[in-house]
């Protein structure tokens, strides 16, 4: 079997720290792991099979023996040293929005388009966050009976704002409870007790944030479907580490409640929690840590007489499937289709 040269760009990230875990749990193929972050962690170590390895500054020489650079160090880092890892030959998976519109770069959720992920020229885009949680469990009901229009709620956690955000919401609730003063320097609001528009910028043309655009954008790339209407509400709440999503969709004729639990009870990634007699549906608690999201809450839309929409509630881990799990399942596509160079 074939083992690969990998690098982590972020890697002292919350979502880097997830890298590290999954490789070592998946036994992803390698021969060598180098972690990168900025110049303040350079010569920290950090844990990987039971090993010490040393944090390096990222550059632009980091990437001249590396196979698969995965990327998590922030939009900016990505567009500077994403080009930079490609030309050096790695195959670059890259979980920031830096490409992820570029008509070049395949956009890829493994469950959906894992044959996107041929036509790389060096850079594959790991979609956003939301993007992912919702629309996975989505596919295996368009595929048989296409949504034609998704409204979606978000209810986002704080590890989508990375580290310090996760740490500011822990501190904040602290200092909430012991009725002491906290300002915040990462979030825009108050975060303990509360929840605010998702802090991405707001387009003053179509009123949309940039999360909200992602989504709508972002599903349409993935399922190669230009014509999905998509339309999204997203914001932040105190949940530390997974984001739940309420669910609208349209599709193009009737559907039962109990044709969405059958299309879903074997699909890849997705788990059922739906037991409406113990008011147990899926919750940010329960999906934190795990692999699968989950999908509950599943009813008919009784708003459209049709009987065509159904409302559903999900839950799925920020940082892994919404995340570093998506990147690790891209990179193991390249490695068993030989997509990506390895020895
Ligand atoms: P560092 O820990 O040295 O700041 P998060 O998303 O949790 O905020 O993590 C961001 C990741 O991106 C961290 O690993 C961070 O490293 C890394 N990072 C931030 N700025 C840079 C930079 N200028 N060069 C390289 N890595 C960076």
């Amino acid at each position: 079997m074939k083992t690969y040269r990998v690098a982590v760009a972020g890697a002292t990230g919350a979502v880097g720290v997830e890298f590290l875990r999954l490789l070592e749990e998946r036994k992803f193929p390698m021969s060598s792991l180098k972690l990168l972050a900025s110049a303040r962690s350079a010569g920290k170590t950090m844990q990987f099979a039971g090993r010490d390895v040393k944090v390096e500054e990222l550059t632009e020489n980091s990437f001249n023996d590396v196979d698969i650079a995965f990327f998590s160090a922030g939009g900016s880092i990505s567009k500077l040293y994403g080009p930079i890892a490609a030309k050096a030959g790695a195959v670059v998976v890259d979980n920031s929005s830096a490409f992820r519109m570029d008509p070049n770069v395949p956009l890829v959720i493994p469950e959906i388009n894992p044959e996107a992920c041929e036509a790389h020229k060096g850079i594959i885009a790991n979609p956003n966050c939301s993007t992912i949680i919702a629309i996975t469990p989505l596919w295996p009901i368009h595929k048989v009976n296409p949504i034609q229009r998704l409204i979606a709620a978000t209810y986002q956690a704080a590890s989508g704002a990375g580290a310090a955000a996760m740490t500011e919401l822990e501190e904040s609730t602290r200092a909430y409870l012991e009725n002491r003063p906290f300002e915040q320097k990462i979030l825009p609001h108050p975060y303990a007790f509360n929840l605010f528009s998702h802090n991405a910028k707001v387009d003053p043309v179509t009123g949309y944030n940039e999360e909200e655009t992602k989504m709508v954008k972002e599903t349409k790339k993935i399922f190669g479907d230009p014509n999905i209407r998509v339309s999204a509400t997203c914001v932040r709440v105190p949940v530390l580490r997974a984001h739940s999503e309420a669910l609208n969709i349209e599709c193009e004729r009737p559907i039962t409640p109990e044709e969405v639990k059958s299309l879903l009870e074997n699909a890849p990634g997705v788990k059922i929690v739906d037991d409406p007699e113990k008011n147990y549906f899926p919750m940010p608690k329960d999906a934190s840590g795990k692999d699968d999201i989950l999908v509950g809450r599943i009813r008919t839309d009784t708003s459209d007489p049709s009987g065509k929409s159904i409302a559903m509630f999900v839950a799925g881990d920020q940082l892994l499937k919404g995340a570093a799990l998506n990147a690790v399942q891209i990179a193991e596509v390249l490695v068993q289709r030989g997509w990506v160079h390895g020895a």
